[in-house]
């Protein structure tokens, strides 16, 4: 069975993840949008807290890999602004999940992405959803939740 987990990060907390999955034989693919946030952390919540809200679809750079030929998809998202960040929607719009064994993996700073997470139970119903609190703050508990979760 070939299996993915691939995934968004601004700054850093998805590519621990990355690095998990990567260590249990997953392929691993980092999405890259065009136009990717500024440094500036100011700006980047301005701007991305505002994509996330209008659902924007980020333009991306062209990926290593076609999703849509795994058995199992592991997607990896930052929350923004409680959603689902903007390079994330326009994977989602790229790949069928329907027939797939699929787990989102949904990353923050609260730990509880309550709009993300109603979003995803009535577009993808079947999929499971693990929720993380920033993985580079909290490296041995985020490894914990995903040993036995993922
Ligand atoms: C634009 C933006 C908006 C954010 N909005 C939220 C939010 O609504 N709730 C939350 O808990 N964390 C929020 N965060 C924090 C990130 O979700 C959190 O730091 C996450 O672990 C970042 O993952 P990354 O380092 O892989 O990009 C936001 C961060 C950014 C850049």
């Amino acid at each position: 069975m070939k299996k993915i987990f691939i995934y968004y990060s601004h700054s850093g907390n998805g590519d621990l993840v990355a690095e998990f999955y990567k260590k249990k034989g997953y392929d691993v693919e980092k999405i890259i949008p065009s136009n990717p946030l500024p440094k500036n952390k100011f700006l980047s919540i301005l701007i991305g807290g505002y994509k996330a809200s209008v659902g924007y679809k980020d333009k991306l750079k062209k990926l290593s890999i076609d999703p849509n030929n795994y058995d199992e998809i592991i997607i990896g998202s930052p929350i923004w602004n409680s959603r689902l960040s903007s390079p994330i929607n326009s994977l989602l719009n790229k790949i069928q999940l329907a027939t797939k064994k699929t787990t989102f993996i949904l990353y923050s700073a609260s730990g509880k992405p309550n709009k993300a997470t109603e979003l995803l139970k009535k577009h993808y119903p079947k999929s499971r959803i693990i929720n993380l609190t920033e993985p580079k703050k909290y490296p041995q508990e985020f490894e914990d939740i995903l040993k036995k979760k993922g």
